[in-house]
């Protein structure tokens, strides 16, 4: 029987019980100790560590590795130095700068949330929970997790690290993005906190889960709370936490226009059109797209008859898995198609690219490192 059973009709046998209940009042001793020696101390967000660097590090981190988000980080400060700075941005560029992280409604939350920090809060993060999360984007554990690194007050934060560290040590059952479980998990996030050291405390449990208590192959016997795990005392903690009960995936089928313009001196241009703001890739800059051919010619005003297709390129999304045929026609003469209002040619190869879907972006490099002759419309 785990320590927490969401069948509440099953009673807890005693020494479960017990242990359930007993505040594991050294937890933070013994994970702080751990990471004095063991954790990471010297990531980009953490010197100096601002509420504002905190808050676009929680952004980044929220669905990608510590490693791909470094450079992105640091070019990001480098251009979005303060809040004003971002407020007063273009989304375009704020787009440019997060092409290739995905989930780009992170980096539009934030462009959001800055114009409104910069109305309503002097440039600055507002301090306390309640209007952290009234701003787009931040939840209860990214603004615990600002509050917590940037004032060093303890704060509980619930990220899918902690959430995975938690759930095996309290055996926690049941999905843990389900409420009920979440409310379980809250709580023992809050019943582990320390009295000071807000900052190491919320690096020291995200980085037991990110190094030790990792999803495959946790690494229990280095462990610094491995005495009073609750999953590992039984031999379970491969079974915790539990899985996302299956969503179903769909299939879908893309063709995408490549409408490449030579110019005179031989520089290579592609018509890209603005997604619309909502939706997948929402405000990126895209080949325009249709579900099959003939939609595709009726969508740009083109015959597509001559044509090239491409290699099919296979993009996975959360809930769709794309199949996307490119389709190359190449063109003396730089010709507008109907589609899209908002359209512009992007030089292949230029450095200076908008923010595109990565398969977009993949592609048009493909075809930078080629030359594609000849005019086939
Ligand atoms: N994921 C979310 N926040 C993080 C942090 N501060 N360090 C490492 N991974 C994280």
């Amino acid at each position: 029987m785990p320590a927490h059973s969401l069948t509440p009709s099953c009673p807890l046998p005693d020494s479960a019980a017990i242990a359930a209940s007993r505040k594991p009042d050294d937890f933070s001793a013994r994970l702080l100790r751990w990471w004095d020696t063991n954790g990471r101390q010297d990531l980009p967000w953490q010197q100096p560590r601002t509420p504002y660097r905190v808050w676009v590090s929680e952004i980044m981190l929220q669905q990608t590795q510590v490693t791909t988000v470094i450079p992105y980080f640091e070019r990001w400060m480098q251009d979005f130095a303060d809040i004003s700075t971002l407020a007063a941005a273009p989304l375009d560029d704020i787009l440019a700068h997060w092409a290739g992280l995905g989930y780009y409604a992170r980096a539009r939350n934030l462009h959001r949330a800055a114009v409104i920090c910069a109305e309503k809060y002097g440039g600055e993060l507002p301090a306390g929970e309640t209007e952290l999360t009234a701003l787009p984007g931040i939840g209860r554990s990214t603004a615990n997790a600002i509050i917590s690194q940037s004032t060093d007050t303890p704060a509980a934060v619930l990220d899918g690290n902690v959430r995975r560290v938690l759930a095996r040590h309290a055996r926690v059952d049941g999905w843990s993005g389900s409420a009920a479980v979440q409310k379980i998990l809250w709580a023992e996030a809050q019943r582990r906190l320390p009295r000071g050291r807000g900052a190491d405390y919320t690096q020291a449990i995200m980085d037991l889960g990110a190094l030790l208590c990792t999803r495959s192959n946790p690494a229990c016997g280095q462990c610094p709370v491995n005495a009073d795990c609750q999953a590992l005392a039984v031999g379970l903690v491969d079974k915790y936490p539990a899985p996302k009960p299956a969503t179903r995936v769909t299939q879908r089928r893309l063709e995408m226009l490549v409408l490449l313009h030579t110019q005179a001196g031989g520089k290579q241009r592609v018509l890209l059109e603005k997604r619309p703001p909502r939706g997948i890739w929402g405000g990126l800059w895209c080949l325009p797209e249709a579900p099959d051919r003939a939609a595709l010619e009726d969508y740009t005003g083109l015959d597509l008859a001559d044509g090239q297709p491409l290699p099919v390129l296979q993009h996975r999304l959360s809930h769709q898995h794309l199949s996307i045929q490119p389709i190359l026609l190449s063109k003396a003469v730089a010709k507008q198609v109907k589609c899209s209002s908002e359209q512009r040619w992007v030089t292949l190869g230029s450095n200076k690219q908008p923010g595109m879907p990565k398969p977009v972006a993949q592609l048009l490099q493909q075809l930078a490192g080629q030359t594609i002759s000849g005019e086939n419309a």
